[in-house]
């Protein structure tokens, strides 16, 4: 019966490749589809880029479509911290989105360095349909300041290079593009025609019938003194103590990514004029921390740092902390926060019977760009066969580390993630296994070691006396 149900099994799984590969509808070129309206919204409010596309795509073609190509020029993708795809259902105030699949993909015709996403869609697109599709991407290291270096008294002006006309492998009927900046100062920007600038925005389209590929570039130069925080590097340790806390170490690598700043720095000016005097310049940062956080600490290599506030209510607490001196462009600072969270809020059992954490990723300091994250998750010691889920793609190993009484060690989880922004903050789990009788064994070290010390003293005490009768 048990080798039927194998051979059963064994043949299910030897069939099914060749049955989804007949069942996906037959590959539509580019020439089948085309774009009606497409939209897109450029944010340059802070360091961080947001892009926001609304295609509207129709098969004009014969067979259905069952995915939709989006193309990027190399210098965005190199920068590219996040992309993010949702299909539109319903109309105005019924407006969902639905979530799909975008994965990076090849096509043998595109130019120079394109490069290509797929975006899978949950019913394939028959002749004559139309589909709304979002898209969202995130882009850092995007705004190159210029001038490079600017002094304590300059505003920081940055560039922004893009095209005026959206790159696509589909041919595109109509098209807008806005873009949104910080303030109204914006020194220059390119026209194609028609372009329109109206207080904060620059509107350039619309543009009728461009074909695939087509690509106008375009040079933006403004104001932006929003804070240009960047970690180089953030190490956070969460160690699971199955005695009643979670305690979570934070090591950042903080660096002002914006003009770097020349001539002397002056303190008196820096605080008699705020507005005027170092406008790029930071000198508070805001965490974002769970609720119910307790022995919070703020420190860098010379000591604790007693600039932090710590505010807190039940949905969640914010930290402000300030570094011990203003942040100018390409200014450093390195500093280590810690806090302690009760074990009950974040550690479950699934239904299986393992444990599993539920913690959040991505780095707690508010509109912050990490150029690598890495998380270490430390179980308690006695777990086994540990396994991550993470929305997103991370790169992932086990490290074992020794504290005070560990016989065997801890396994630590290592997830690493490069250019993480704070969208990257969601929910990912950590599953073990966990066998209760393993939390006894430090404690029964503490009473042997107890034990035998108590024993040595008897023995010595008595080899004492011993002598002096
Ligand atoms: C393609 O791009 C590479 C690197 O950017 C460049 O060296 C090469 O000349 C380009 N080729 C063409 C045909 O444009
Ligand atoms: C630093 O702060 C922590 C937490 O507030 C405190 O426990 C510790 O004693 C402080 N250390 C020094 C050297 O002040
Ligand atoms: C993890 O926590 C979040 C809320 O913080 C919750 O929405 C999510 O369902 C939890 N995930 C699991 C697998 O329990």
């Amino acid at each position: 019966m048990e080798a039927l149900i194998r051979g059963r099994l064994a043949l299910v799984f030897f069939v099914l490749p060749f049955l989804s590969l007949l069942g996906t509808p037959s590959y539509v070129s580019s020439q089948e589809l085309q774009i009606i309206n497409a939209e897109r919204r450029i944010d340059l409010t802070s360091h961080i880029v947001k892009v926001f596309l609304t295609l509207k795509v129709e098969n004009t073609g014969t067979s259905p479509a069952s995915e939709i190509i989006l193309a990027f020029p190399p210098t965005q993708v190199e920068h590219l911290a996040l992309l993010k795809g949702a299909a539109t259902v319903g109309k105005r105030k019924k407006k969902n989105y639905v979530p799909l699949d975008v994965n990076p993909t090849e096509l043998p015709d595109g130019p120079n360095g394109t490069q290509f996403f797929s975006i899978s869609l949950l019913n394939p697109l028959n002749t004559g349909e139309s589909i709304t599709l979002e898209v969202l991407l995130i882009l850092t290291h995007s705004l190159e300041p210029f001038p490079r270096e600017i002094s304590q008294s300059e505003s920081q002006l940055v560039y922004y290079h893009d095209s005026a006309i959206i790159l696509s492998p589909y041919h595109i009927k109509e098209q807008t593009t806005y873009i949104k900046t910080p303030s109204t100062k914006v020194e220059s920007f390119t026209t194609v025609e028609p372009t329109n600038r109206l207080g904060t925005e620059l509107k350039y389209g619309q543009y009728d019938g461009r074909p695939p590929y087509s690509f106008s570039p375009i040079i933006v130069h403004f104001e932006n003194n929003h804070p240009f925080a960047v970690v180089e590097e953030l190490v956070r340790e969460v160690e699971i103590s199955h005695w009643g806390s979670i305690q979570i170490t934070e090591h950042y690598k903080l660096v002002h990514g914006g003009a770097r700043h020349k001539g002397i720095f002056s303190r008196v000016d820096y605080q008699s004029r705020p507005s005027i005097s170092g406008a790029s310049s930071f000198k508070h940062l805001l965490a974002s921390l769970p609720p119910r956080v307790h022995s919070v600490y703020y420190r860098d290599e010379i000591g604790n740092i007693s600039t932090s506030h710590l505010r807190t209510d039940s949905r969640k607490s914010e930290l402000e902390i300030e570094p011990r001196y203003p942040l100018f462009g390409g200014w450093k600072a390195t500093f280590i926060v810690g806090y302690g969270l009760p074990l009950q809020d974040f550690l479950f059992e699934s239904s299986d019977g393992r444990r599993f954490l539920n913690f959040s990723f991505g780095c707690p300091l508010v509109n912050t760009a990490v150029d690598k994250l890495i998380i270490k998750v430390v179980l308690p010691e006695g777990s086994k066969d540990p396994s991550a889920v993470v929305p997103f793609s991370v790169k992932q190993h086990l490290e074992t580390s020794y504290s005070y009484l560990d016989v065997i060690g801890r396994t630590v989880v290592v997830l690493e993630k490069e250019n993480v922004v704070p969208e990257h903050n969601s929910p990912f789990q950590v599953y073990y296994n966990f066998n209760p009788l393993s939390m006894l064994v430090e404690p029964l070290i503490l009473v042997s070691a107890f034990f035998l010390f108590f024993m040595a003293c008897v023995a010595y005490l008595h080899v004492d006396l011993s002598i002096r009768k």
